[in-house]
């Protein structure tokens, strides 16, 4: 199997030119469904999740074009329901972001089918807040067999006012699609605030849709008839840029994180100051740099403007190369500590209770062989491989693969010594009996 493995010690140095956003990606190549006519996407992550939702739509009838590493021609005019079959299911079993699917065929058919979403385990990923807001708009929903149906209940949607319950950024985006070309004005209150809502709207609107107040927690859909073609360039992605400022934090060096919005960053460059990283913001860029000892601090994950989940293992890691004692919060997910027990093979000291962990800094981690158990988990081993002493092995790529273009490439020209080689899993029998089982 595939794996990286990691010589530590390097420190990083250089520029790192940051990909589209994957979780604008995945929200807006399922909303082009809605789109009639060409619809020009650039920087676009080059992906295996954006390919996996590029593939869904090519068998449900649309044409892909591509035009370069980042740019993709889509036009879905001839999507047709009647498409979707087993090959499209083996495909959204794996991605969380399936069900945006059912947004779109619903503001486009006023019907829709798909399976029950995939993607990272963080314990339970309930969905009734899509229900709730789906419903609202008139359609009937159904989860049976694993499958989500749902359908209009008079062939098409209608605008209403839906308060959510819970802060949900998937919620928010799978009303906002459905409601684009639902009659009348919907109102959507308690929304989720983060960078991708905003890039989905402005998607939306550029095709002729009025989404209006994405960015603040109520957002307002006046429907319009249908969408056209045009061209939308998506924004950077704010969690890839906070790994590579995690992982020049732990390795110590200067990078300059190229392509990003520093904005969107505001949340981890305190996080990282307070812990002794020096961050200098540019127009579309950020200098991190890290030459003395980093300090211990305290995480609270909450949605945005708060410090973001998707990040909370890559500062863990960052954490436990710090003096003393750090206390990490998470605030979004039940279970979201999974790479923990990862980390303490290479020497980290981690306690958990609950939703919180006890990070006692330590002078310096282990080279060990390690699994990536999700994306944003598999990043955190990797940046502790990246700091390690010895040689790190990272299993389970594939997960990494979902949402970092080019991870390797990238760390390779920031100096890293860290390379993806084909070689058959350690043997279980070498391995605890709690991984073989
Ligand atoms: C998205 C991100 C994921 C990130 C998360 C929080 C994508 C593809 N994934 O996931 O990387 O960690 O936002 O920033 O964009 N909830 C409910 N009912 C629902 C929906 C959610 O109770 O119907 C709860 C969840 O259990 C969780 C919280 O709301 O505790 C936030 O979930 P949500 O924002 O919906 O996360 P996702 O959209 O799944």
């Amino acid at each position: 199997m595939e794996k990286y493995v990691i010589r530590g010690g390097n420190p990083l140095r250089g520029t790192v030119d940051i990909s589209g956003a994957k979780n604008a990606a995945v929200a807006i190549i399922p909303a082009a469904i809605m789109v009639r006519g060409v619809c020009r996407l650039e920087n676009l992550p080059q992906i295996s999740d954006t390919d996996t939702l590029l593939r869904v739509l090519s068998y449900m009838g649309a044409s892909v074009r591509t035009i370069n590493r980042s740019t993709v021609e889509l036009d879905c005019t001839n999507v047709k329901l009647d498409s979707l079959s087993e090959d499209i299911w083996a495909l959204t079993r794996r991605i969380r972001a399936s069900y945006y699917l059912i947004g779109a065929m619903l503001g486009r058919f006023g019907a829709a089918c798909s399976t029950m979403p995939g993607g990272c385990n963080f314990g339970l990923r309930p969905i009734d807040q899509h229900i709730k807001g789906l419903t609202a708009l008139g359609a009937d929903v159904r989860v049976e067999g694993g499958f989500i149906r749902a359908a209009a209940r008079d062939g098409h949607l209608h605008g209403t006012k839906i308060y959510l319950d819970k802060v949900s950024v998937g919620a928010t985006i799978n009303i906002m699609i459905a409601a684009a070309t639902a009659e009348g004005v919907t109102v959507i209150e308690n929304v989720a605030r983060e960078p991708h809502i905003v890039d989905l709207a402005n998607f939306l609107n550029s095709m002729g849709a009025d989404v209006r107040g994405a960015g603040t927690d109520v957002i307002k859909i006046r429907g319009v008839k249908e969408l056209h073609g045009g061209t939308y360039a998506l924004i950077p992605d704010q969690i890839e840029a906070g790994t590579y400022m995690a992982a020049v934090a732990a390795t110590g060096g200067a990078v300059k994180i190229a392509n990003v919005i520093p904005k969107h960053l505001d949340c981890i460059s305190s996080k990282l100051r307070e812990m002794n990283v020096e961050i200098e913001e540019g127009d579309d860029y950020v200098l991190v740099r890290r030459e003395g000892d980093l300090r211990h601090t305290n995480v609270k994950t909450m949605p945005y403007p708060g410090f973001p989940t998707d990040m909370q293992p890559q500062i863990g890691t960052v954490l436990c190369c710090a003096s003393g004692l750090s206390v990490i919060t998470e605030g979004v997910w039940d279970n979201r500590y999974k790479y923990i027990e990862e980390l303490r093979k290479m020497g980290a000291q981690i306690q958990v209770d609950g939703r919180t962990a006890f990070i006692q800094g330590v002078d310096r981690l282990t080279g060990a062989t390690v699994r990536a158990c999700d994306l944003r988990a598999g990043a955190a081993v990797v940046i502790a491989g990246l700091a390690a002493d010895g040689v790190t092995r990272v299993e389970d790529i594939q997960y990494i693969e979902r949402g970092y273009q080019n991870i390797v490439g990238k760390l390779q020209a920031l100096g890293a010594d860290i390379k993806c080689v084909d070689e058959p899993d350690e043997p279980s029998a070498l391995r605890p009996a709690w991984i073989a089982g």
